[in-house]
């Protein structure tokens, strides 16, 4: 059985009193909430701030980031090392979203060896994967998500993908309020899933692949209703402690 996993990418959103506001706002949402784990992505500047809010908490979340470099120290102005980020106590690390993809350029070897570094400093990896809308109307969903899986099976081995998480988010549902529906999530997820399975069923069936793109607590449990649906990728909605601790709770009662 899969603990499902739900976490907020809180993306470029927050200043002191909205993290201090919205992690107390989180450790009194989840009191008594178990069967799911709960992360928070922050940026990486409120990184501190939130070890120490969430300590306080009880230790109830889950503290993540949104990026990581592939160095540990060195000549590269503006990154952040898997170091640093443990040292503040982060662990679950997304990598590979799609506004770093189409942003910042990031190619899926690129994602690739930010994987493979993560796991090397005992980080759990969020790898996002997903499609375009254009790709989506031309029926490329699966072979795009395939090729991105590829990217990391290639660069790192399947076994790598043991404890990390995948986040499939279909570009235009994220931000957008246009969430794919939950049959057709899953039956994405079930490819993703079996796509793995063709190198290592064992790996295939541990691994948490999280949906994302438009969860709202009015549509999370029918995502988690889904046998292939793990969690949630969450950005808008986990702004607001009430509607992200009611996702986390949806995904608990669907996987108890
Ligand atoms: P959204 O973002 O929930 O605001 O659609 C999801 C994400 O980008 O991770």
């Amino acid at each position: 059985m899969r603990r499902p996993v739900v976490m907020g990418n809180w993306k470029l959103n927050g200043s002191k009193s909205m993290v201090s506001e919205l992690l107390s706002g989180l450790n009194a949402e989840l009191a008594g909430v178990t069967g799911v784990d709960v992360a928070v992505a922050p940026p990486t500047l409120y990184l501190d701030q939130a070890e120490r809010l969430i300590k306080e908490g009880g230790n109830k979340l889950i503290l993540g980031a949104q990026n990581t470099d592939v160095n540990n120290s060195g000549a590269f102005t503006g990154d952040t090392s898997p170091e640093m980020l443990k040292e503040f106590g982060a662990s679950h690390i997304i990598i590979g979203h799609s506004e770093r993809r189409d942003y910042h350029s990031e190619s899926d070897e690129f994602v690739a060896k930010k994987f493979a570094f993560l796991k090397e400093n005992s980080l759990i990896p969020v790898l996002c994967i997903g499609e375009s809308e254009a790709q989506n109307e031309a029926g490329e969903t699966e072979a795009v998500c395939a090729r991105q899986i590829d990217a990391v099976i290639k660069e790192c081995g399947v076994d790598a993908l043991n404890g990390a998480i995948i986040a499939y988010e279909p570009i235009w549902a994220i931000g957008t309020g246009k969430a794919a529906t939950a049959e057709d999530a899953q039956r994405i997820h079930a490819s993703i899933r079996a796509h793995i399975a063709k190198e290592s069923e064992a790996v295939a069936n541990q691994v948490i692949i999280q949906y994302g793109g438009s969860v709202k607590p009015e549509n999370a449990a029918s995502y988690f209703a889904q046998p292939d649906i793990d969690g949630a990728l969450v950005g808008g909605a986990s702004l607001d402690a009430k509607s992200f601790a009611a996702i986390a709770k949806a995904a608990a009662e669907a996987k108890a």
